[in-house]
């Protein structure tokens, strides 16, 4: 036993692209052969501005070392002003000019936000609240995927665009939408009624299995006419969770659906031009794994406030999750140059803070620092939302220095275009555990991305190196698996788990886990369902733990931790318990157990133990694999290492806003910047960042 010591779709789009799967691997390289470099750029929007600014943006873009940009997102109305008119004329000027200045486009599809005549015209593409009131045109993403006009019109668009410029030189990428699902991540109306509808129909085949199901024995829900299914619309008190898990289903399909459609218009017209998506990181309303097969690069939009520097280490979350997509380098599409203006207080990024979280991307696998946006705007929502080349004198601006001194350097870094981060320990993150088990009447109120985000936390803090991974995904290349409150557990996933634990593989599984099928339904034996072999035990009661209270667990030589959030008494049947509760009526019943399965070994957590220790027992475990962290952990000092063929990238960062010595012992190589060698122990100022290739030779 390990000793711990507190000091110590129904749409025919995806048929389309079916096809084309397999080609995704080959494309990545394919933007690295237009593109060698770091990318660096952001979003472009010059149809806010006049052809004389367009002209001096192209020198500051030279000027600051910009390669890419990604043009047309919010562009519908300025290219498509009427139904079957296009005005491509400005693009094609601004597309030469890109490629005159020997900048490369992300050209995006432009269909993010629909232009007022298609909501005015085509009253089906207007998105409706839970409450079945419809939302208005005046701001963005006013559309529902499950819009025939809206997906009609939209891909004549996209079919025009690739039409127009699928052999012109600038381009070098495919940009779907933007943020998809941001704002209006699920609709209410007649249109997606209908397509629910439909939807339900090729999952379900018959009301019969429909009904059982979605449980509608249970207050005298039964359906009796495929007519009569509605969208989750606000129900007197709770609504069927099943319903509403299978509404966040279709939703995603929907969306996944808009992509499909019109990355096979995109695929087909330019075979060999990369397409993505921006995603949001931990964002819930879509499901990033269901995406990753028609993804030919990952991207996200990163905005951590400046105003948490001191404790948010950036956003490591967010990098880890689109870096374990495709497993491979993504693009980091947007984030601040400075302030944002959407939060209640804004704050700027201080000096060198920018590069720090820039260098964290990279770090973390990005082969791309992209921002929004290039030109501060002058008028609409975003105008007090900072860019690369701010309002006033340019030449003077902070902003526009500090993007120009990083485009500079990243020049420098071209070696690390294509590595990749090698992980042997993996987080299973599951979208529809996180949609199910955030609906009411439970146990307790669950926050999923906390419970999920504390683990990962833990391992950044610790130097060691994470990735994520879908409940059914690939585990072969990991040594340690760890599962958070995975709620929903279906007969591929335990099988999945119990080969990775019977190849000698460490698990730990937390509270709440395997408590329903993809049904939401309950296994009749209890928790956890199809994992009780695996685990060797189930649960008998839950006890929620109010907010401020906490339990105590004890462990056999008398050392106690502290717990909280929830308490599950377990009822041992093959595992072994090495902790037990000291409170409440459950007092000495096992709290913590192992389970020796095969040749690997199941640790379940029944409850939240206080995090000092959680950190300890992980290390122990990874110590156990193996699995060494990558430097000893300093406050505030995040260090990753990319890896390319022989080559190995050492990122150290400096999150504290002062001078700080890191020991970068046993490693020894040549700063990348300075090109100066460095071995033993390395400064760095306030907010730095640096990246050592290293030498073999280290012991
Ligand atoms: C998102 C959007 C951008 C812009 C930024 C502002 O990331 O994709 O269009 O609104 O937020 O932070």
């Amino acid at each position: 036993m390990l000793s711990i010591r507190r000091t110590d779709s129904h749409f025919p789009a995806s048929v389309l692209v079916a096809n084309v799967f397999s080609i995704a691997h080959q494309i990545r390289p394919m933007l690295a052969s237009k593109l060698p470099r770091i990318a660096f750029g952001g979003d472009y929007n010059p149809e806010q501005w006049s052809p004389e600014i367009w002209e001096e943006d192209m020198r500051l873009m030279r000027d600051a070392g910009v390669n890419l940009v990604s043009v047309g997102i919010f562009s519908w109305a300025h290219l498509n002003p009427a139904p079957g008119e296009f005005t491509f004329e400005w693009l094609d000027r601004l597309m030469d000019l890109l490629h005159e200045n020997g900048i490369l486009a992300d050209l995006a599809t432009g269909t993010a936000s629909p232009p007022r005549w298609l909501n005015h015209q085509f009253p089906d593409s207007i998105p409706y609240d839970r409450t079945g009131r419809p939302f208005h045109p005046g701001s963005r993403q006013c559309y529902t995927p499950n819009s025939p006009s809206f997906l009609k019109y939209s891909r004549e668009l996209v079919t025009a665009l690739a039409d127009r410029y699928k052999e012109h030189p600038a381009l070098a990428l495919w940009h779907i939408s933007n943020e998809l699902a941001c704002h209006v991540g699920h609709s209410f109306g007649e249109a997606d009624a209908t397509a629910f509808r439909s939807w339900l129909q090729q999952r379900y085949e018959s009301l019969d299995a429909l009904n059982e199901a979605w449980g509608t024995a249970f207050w005298s829900q039964k359906v009796g006419d495929w007519e009569e299914v509605l969208p989750p619309l606000q129900t007197p008190t709770l609504g069927n969770p099943a319903q509403e898990l299978d509404y966040r289903r279709f939703m995603n399909a929907a969306f996944l659906a808009q992509y499909e459609g019109e990355r096979a218009i995109l695929r087909e017209a330019t075979p060999d031009i990369p397409v993505t998506t921006n995603f949001m990181g931990a964002f819930k309303n879509i499901d990033q794994w269901s995406f990753v097969d028609s993804l030919d690069i990952a991207s996200w939009d990163s905005y951590p406030d400046p105003a948490e520097a001191r404790t948010s280490l950036g956003d490591p979350f967010g990098h880890d999750l689109t870096r374990s997509l495709k497993r491979q380098p993504y693009l980091l599409m947007e984030q601040a140059p400075s302030a944002v203006n959407w939060r209640a207080i804004n704050r700027p990024k201080p000096p060198g803070l920018m590069r720090l979280w820039s260098y964290q991307a990279l770090a973390r696998g990005a082969d791309g620092i992209l921002y929004f946006q290039w030109r501060q705007s002058r008028a609409g929502a975003e105008k007090f939302h900072s860019a690369m080349v701010p309002h006033g004198d340019t030449r003077v601006s902070r902003a526009y220095r500090e993007i120009s001194e990083l485009g500079e350097e990243l020049g420098k870094l071209e070696a690390l275009v294509g590595s990749t981060v090698e992980a042997r320990i993996a987080i299973v993150l599951d979208w529809e555990s996180w949609w199910a088990i955030e609906e009411p009447a439970k146990p307790r109120q669950f926050d999923y991305a906390e419970l999920v985000r504390e683990f990962h936390s833990m391992f950044v803090r610790d130097n060691l190196p994470v990735d994520f991974v879908h409940p059914e995904g690939d585990l072969s290349p990991y040594s340690l698996v760890v599962v958070p409150s995975l709620y929903i557990v279906t007969d591929a996933t335990a099988e999945n788990l119990t080969r990775f634990v019977e190849r000698g593989g460490k698990l730990i599984a937390t509270f709440f886990t395997g408590v329903v099928d993809e049904h939401e339904q309950i296994d009749p034996r209890g928790a956890p369902g199809k994992l009780r072999e695996l685990f060797g035990l189930w649960v008998e009661e839950w006890d929620g733990c109010p907010r401020g209270e906490t339990g105590t667990i004890a462990f056999d030589d008398g050392m106690t931790v502290s717990t909280s959030y929830l308490h599950e008494v377990l009822q041992i049947d093959g595992a072994r318990a090495w902790a037990r509760y000291g409170t409440g009526f459950y007092a000495s019943q096992p709290a913590m157990t192992m389970n020796q399965v095969g040749e690997g070994l199941v640790y379940y957590l029944g409850t939240r133990i206080e995090t000092e220790y959680l950190a300890n027992f992980i290390n122990l475990v990874a110590h156990d694999c193996g699995i060494r962290p990558i430097l000893r952990q300093q406050e505030g000092i995040e260090v990753s290492i990319r890896m390319k063929g022989d080559q190995r990238f050492l990122f150290i960062l400096n999150h504290r806003d002062e001078r700080t010595i890191v020991d970068i012992n046993p490693y020894c190589g040549t700063d990348l910047l300075s090109e100066l060698f460095c071995r033993d122990q390395i400064f760095l100022r306030p907010y730095d960042a640096t990246v050592i290739e290293l030498d073999d030779d280290e012991s």
